[in-house]
């Protein structure tokens, strides 16, 4: 059985490494958040004092981890997860000064034009950051120079050449895989905007063997975890890596 210390890894992410592995399944809302974000934060410059948005923060660890880590301002927002439940993890976690939860939709976000100095997104991008005219409406918050760094779902190939969706992918994920893309499809996405300058775009490395690491120490830690998280487990083994990843793209507004 896979065990919740298998989640500390200080070789690979030795600053995930330090937070509770219980208190970071609790929070589950889909594969490691802090290993994702810090991947991704190796292509950013995050600097004590920045304000930064967490676009689609889910139940706040990642939050958490930006204002301890970064020693940045943060604005937790997500629409699934009522603001007080995301509030009182930030306070738990002794960050409350830092990190102010809020709940919106991320079409229609409540911020002043120019107003962050970086948007960090894990594993959300894809339910509401694939059309076309995102990219524009998102950067209009970032003060020019601002980044934008997100890892979301991927595939090491699109979809759209491969013809269809992969059985394996398609049984457990259904039509919500074709939100999943390369990560060259999103910085052709992003650089033709004339916007920004992407200045990542890349895959994660081993990134389905996180995934599954990460669901099978979930799949352990609840007595009906295995009936939840088995097809994500049997999908990721059948794929072993040929289709399945998770892109971590950045990009500076100009
Ligand atoms: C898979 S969860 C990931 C949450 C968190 N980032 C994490 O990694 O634990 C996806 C999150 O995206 C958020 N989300 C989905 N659609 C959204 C939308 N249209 N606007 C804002 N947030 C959205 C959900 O509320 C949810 O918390």
């Amino acid at each position: 059985m896979t065990a919740l210390n298998d989640l500390v890894r200080p070789d690979r992410y030795p600053r995930s490494s330090r937070y509770d592995p219980a208190w970071l399944v609790g929070l589950d809302m889909g594969p490691n958040p802090l290993w994702l974000l810090e991947d991704l934060v190796r292509n950013l410059e995050l600097r004590p004092g920045m304000r930064v948005l967490d676009l689609g923060s889910g139940k706040g660890a990642t939050s958490v981890f930006l204002a301890r880590e970064y020693g940045v301002d943060v604005v937790a927002a997500d629409w699934w997860i009522p603001a007080e439940d995301a509030a009182a993890v930030f306070t738990e976690a002794g960050v409350a000064d830092r990190v102010e939860a809020i709940r919106t939709e991320a079409h229609v976000l409540p911020f002043e034009p120019e107003s962050f100095d970086a948007i960090v997104s894990i594993d959300a991008f894809e339910y509401f950051g694939t059309a076309d005219n995102y990219l524009p409406y998102l950067t209009g918050f970032l003060r020019p120079g601002g980044q934008l760094g997100i890892a979301t779902p991927a595939m090491t190939r699109e979809v759209r050449e491969l013809g269809a969706i992969p059985a394996h992918v398609k049984r457990v994920v259904g039509w919500e895989a074709m939100a999943w893309h390369t990560a060259e499809w999103w910085r052709f996405l992003w650089e033709i905007t004339g916007l920004v300058d992407v200045t990542s775009a890349r895959l994660q490395e081993d990134a389905w063997r996180d995934w599954l690491l990460w669901t099978r120490v979930c799949a352990a830690q609840h007595p009906d975890g295995l009936a939840v998280h088995q097809p994500v487990i049997d999908m990721l083994t059948e794929d072993a890596g040929e289709y399945l990843s998770f892109a971590l793209v950045t990009a500076r507004k100009k």
